[in-house]
């Protein structure tokens, strides 16, 4: 028996889509990709999606944004794919993993023994396509005992005070628990849209934004704009809007800036 490896699907709306960006004059990020982050982060229910080029790229950048650096120690499950574990070592962290059950996914009851001063993040994998008991893992972070052995070294650690749950959710786009979307069960969440992903845009992943209070997930977005494009695509966009006046080669519903 032939299996195919997870063939795209690839109908005439595909192929009108990548030909209408193609001639739209526009064929770097912005403008369909803002569109495509309002429509997943109406999807998802969060308050900011960021597209980006892939997940690796996504769980690194929010390694980043954490803080996260060398001495450090980032929690994550045993089975994984590799991405999951070298965007620690990039960091300069050390990965800690820990045992899964036999639904793949990393057991919550594990993760308390692995946690010590250094833990800074824990990194879930929604393996297969199947959420992690998130309430569970989440049920830990927020336990006095825990937050106690917590030690921020940024003003971003001091602010959430806690360990961060960044969801490795790169299988589990549109997966659903209690009518919660992934990309909303926990702090963040990072999909990927690689070839042989559920939604696919060839290469491709994003950032779900999901932050507690005081955390202004908008600015967070705002300021990831700039941290993954130097601001240079929105500065050329806004450029060409001023010398062109606006939508004269992009239809209306495009000018989502
Ligand atoms: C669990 C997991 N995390 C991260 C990634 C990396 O995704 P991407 O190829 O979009 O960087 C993959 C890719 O297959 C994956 O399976």
């Amino acid at each position: 028996m032939k299996v195919p490896f997870a063939p795209p699907r690839m109908d005439q709306r595909v192929i009108d889509e990548v030909a209408d960006t193609l001639l739209s004059g526009w064929i770097t990020t912005v403008p369909k990709t803002k569109k495509f982050e309002k429509l997943l982060t109406a999807y998802c229910n969060v308050p900011n999606v960021l597209a980006l080029n892939s997940a690796t790229a996504g769980l690194e950048i929010m390694l980043r944004w954490f803080g996260v650096k060398e001495g450090d120690e980032v929690i994550l499950p045993a089975y994984t794919y590799s991405a999951t574990a070298n965007v620690v070592i990039h960091c300069g962290a050390k990965p800690v993993f820990v045992d899964v059950g036999d639904d793949f996914n990393i057991l919550p009851s594990e993760i308390e023994n692995a946690i010590n001063k250094n833990t800074k993040v824990i990194m879930p994998v929604d393996f297969g396509g199947l959420p992690c008991d998130f309430q569970k893992v989440n049920n830990i972070f927020q336990s006095e005992n825990i937050k106690n052995k917590f030690v921020p070294a940024t003003d971003v650690q001091q602010q959430l005070g806690r360990i961060l749950v960044l969801s490795d959710a790169a299988h589990s786009f549109g997966a659903t628990v209690n009518n919660i979307k992934t990309g909303a069960l926990t702090d963040v969440s990072v999909f990927s849209f690689h070839a042989v992903k559920n939604l696919t845009t060839g290469e491709g992943g994003a950032i779900a934004l999901n932050l507690p209070k005081p955390f202004d997930n908008q600015s967070i977005y705002d300021y990831l704009c700039i941290y993954t494009c130097m601001d240079r695509i929105k500065m050329h966009w806004q450029k060409m809007q001023k010398a062109i006046g606006v939508t004269i080669l992009l239809k209306p519903d495009l000018n989502v800036i």
